[in-house]
């Protein structure tokens, strides 16, 4: 368990913008942060951080809460897991209480997974500085690569030496959790027994993008074709290969920066160029990009500048994977280098300003791109061609952007030399066909919100939750603002008086002896009560901190114009304009609350009285009901709404 008092210093030391900036690129936006949502997969940013409030709110996929809940949220992360990467980052001492046996168990499986990679790679970094064998086999490979010490230890390179089982025989001797290894594909068991998986290989650890180790790719230094070049981690609870690009965690911030990012194949070529000084690169790990990675690429820039081996086979492999990018609305650049050549490779061949500027001045358009590669195939044949053609027109067609999308089909005309009219005609052709596409883009015409007549339904049960919320949000976002009520004197005179709208809730509840329904609700107002009886009004801020509370509380008090529509739509409430108008809407929330919890009396009472064979019981619960009827009559009066049957 951590301590109560620990929680509050992470609490006050973590800064809400600069925890989400690891992960989305966010930009000023009046008093508050907005970008792309991570949870979903948006064009136009949606997700909003309140340093104010200290809260985030992302209005694609409903969630919201608090700086912990967030970590939670992206990267599945329990409380007291989300807790200590805080207290990591802000370095915060945790002196953990006793935990039970159970308790540690189930904290500690994913922990435990961290845990046993950072194990690894503290021994392989020892053994790469600190033994001869390291030094003389794994470092001396680095130092031939013109890695030089600070990129070493930016990328936490290492070295597993040969012996065949030096990892696990030091977790042994040291007591350590060999299990956890075993778990993370660092140590494996055959007949002989057990052995290092990396044994003679130089390591490169895999960072998640908080910059804890999730695998491993460790090269062998052998020259023979017959071991793989690379081993790879298998994928595991905290390494999810389809969502993770390599050298990601080193390269976001540039990334951010350039507002770009470059894309390559391995290891090598992220580390050398970073020695280039070119830091916004990602690896791909030699397959072909998935949706998960293009999604991570996005939450931090909508530009990728593919680089290419000068190897014609690689690059029409590659075309598939690239299509998927173009759908998801980023613009796509590619970078082809001379033949033989890799970004590694030519990067250590030309100076580092010859190599900057090659990146730049070789940038080409992928569409276009891709229609000269496929142009070179077709040696005029008519029918390859219009295949082709086809292909490319394909491509264009799955760009969501629609001046994107004329773009190309006006550089495509050019390239083959064809009617623009036709491509565009084609193009809408194919766009009439993807799934969901909306073509042509359909307009909807703004609609007013106009409140339809208030009518009441008579005889109705009548959920309260919608009720039971409203009272709730008016409490959190208006709760300390003053109404003016009309207060009635002993003697009769009536006089005006400021009256926080929290305490006038709170009185109506109180004096009616109301409940909520929702246990959420109840412990909310419970709150404001306790505050209240101190002499104290509290605000949404009182509940930022609490796990359980901080989602509904910020999903009731984050508004953006969406939000304000859906909440008129589904509950005829003009949020909008509402701070104008407190007196009344307070009033007309508590009242519609009661108005309808006196019509669901009604409706019990009346259910009882069918049962009821005793006249004189009958006529009690009648005269029950005739009263509740009159005083239901009243509110319904007040509010100016009309009963119906
Ligand atoms: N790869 C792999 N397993 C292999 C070969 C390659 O996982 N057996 C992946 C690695 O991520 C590697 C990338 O594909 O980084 C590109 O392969 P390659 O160009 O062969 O490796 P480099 O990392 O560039 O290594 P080097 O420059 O030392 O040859
Ligand atoms: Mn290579």
């Amino acid at each position: 368990m951590i301590p109560q008092e620990t929680i509050a210093k992470i609490f006050d030391s973590a800064d809400i913008v600069d925890v989400i900036n690891d992960f989305v690129n966010l930009k000023k936006s009046g008093s508050n942060f907005k970008g792309l949502s991570p949870f979903s997969n948006e064009k136009t940013p949606s997700f909003m951080v309140s340093p104010a409030k200290g809260i985030f709110k992302d209005f694609s996929s409903g969630k919201g809460g608090n700086v912990v809940t967030f970590l939670m949220e992206h990267d599945q992360l329990n409380y007291p897991e989300a807790l200590k990467w805080l207290a990591r980052k802000y370095n915060i001492e945790i002196i953990e209480e006793e935990l039970t046996d159970d308790q540690l168990a189930a904290n500690n499986a994913r922990e435990g997974l961290y845990l046993a990679q950072q194990y690894a790679n503290d021994f392989f970094k020892d053994q790469l500085y600190n033994t001869d064998e390291g030094k003389s086999i794994g470092l001396s490979y680095f130092k031939s690569r013109g890695y030089l010490e600070s990129i070493q230890k930016e990328f936490e390179l290492g070295y597993s030496p040969l012996q065949i089982d030096a990892l696990h025989s030091k977790a042994i001797k040291e007591g350590y959790a060999v299990e956890n290894l075993e778990k993370a594909g660092l140590v494996k068991k055959s007949e002989k027994g057990w052995y290092d998986f990396y044994r003679g290989r130089v390591i490169f650890p895999i960072h998640n993008i908080t910059g804890r180790i999730i695998g491993f790719g460790g090269r062998t230094l052998r020259t023979d074709k017959k071991v793989a070049k690379y081993f790879n981690s298998p994928e595991s609870e905290i390494y999810n290969k389809s969502k993770v690009l390599y050298g990601m965690y080193q390269a976001k911030s540039s990334i951010i920066k350039e507002d770009c990012c470059f894309l390559v194949e391995g290891y090598t070529d992220v580390i050398s160029m970073h020695k280039a000084n070119v830091k916004n690169v990602v690896a791909s790990s030699g397959t072909s990009l998935t949706e998960g990675q293009i999604r991570l690429i996005k939450r931090f820039t909508n530009n990728i500048v593919i680089l290419y081996d000068g190897d014609a086979a690689g690059i029409n492999a590659s075309f598939r994977g690239i299509d998927l990018v173009l759908k998801e609305g980023l613009a796509v650049r590619v970078v082809v280098f001379p033949e033989n050549e890799d970004p590694d490779s030519y990067s250590n061949k030309i100076s580092t300003s010859d190599f900057k500027l090659y990146l730049q001045e070789n940038q080409q358009d992928f569409i276009a791109f891709k229609a000269e590669q496929l142009l070179k195939k077709t040696n005029n044949d008519p029918v390859k061609t219009a295949e082709t053609i086809k292909d490319i027109v394909s491509s264009i067609s799955i760009i969501p952007d629609p001046i994107s999308r004329s773009i190309f089909i006006k550089s495509t005309s050019q390239t083959f030399d064809i009617d623009e009219q036709m491509l565009i005609q084609e193009v809408n052709k194919k766009l009439k066909k993807v799934p969901g596409s909306s073509y042509p883009p359909v307009y909807q015409e703004n609609f007013k919100t106009t409140l339809p007549a208030k009518t009441y339904e008579k005889g109705a049960k009548h959920k309260l939750d919608i009720q039971e919320k409203d009272l709730i949000r008016l409490m959190l976002n208006y709760g300390s603002l003053s109404i003016p009520l009309e207060i009635k004197a002993e003697n009769g005179e009536t006089s005006e008086e400021q009256y926080p709208l929290a305490q006038f809730i709170i009185e109506e509840m109180l004096t009616d002896n109301l409940l909520y329904k929702n246990d959420i609700y109840q412990n909310i107002f419970n709150e404001f009560v306790d505050g209240l009886e101190n002499g104290l009004l509290i605000n949404d801020q009182h509940f930022i901190q609490n796990p359980n509370l901080t989602s509904i509380v910020v999903d009731l008090t984050t508004s953006e114009n969406t939000l304000s529509e859906n909440w008129e739509k589904k509950h005829q409430i003009q949020t909008k304009t509402e701070p104008l108008r407190l007196k009344q809407a307070a009033i007309e929330s508590v009242f519609i609350y009661k108005l309808r919890v006196t019509e669901n009396l009604i409706l019990e009472k009346q259910n009882q009285l069918k049962g009821l064979s005793n006249n004189k019981d009958s006529d009690i619960k009648l005269a029950e009901i005739n009263e509740l009827m009159k005083v239901r009559n009243i509110f319904a009066d007040e509010l100016g709404i009309i009963i119906t049957q």
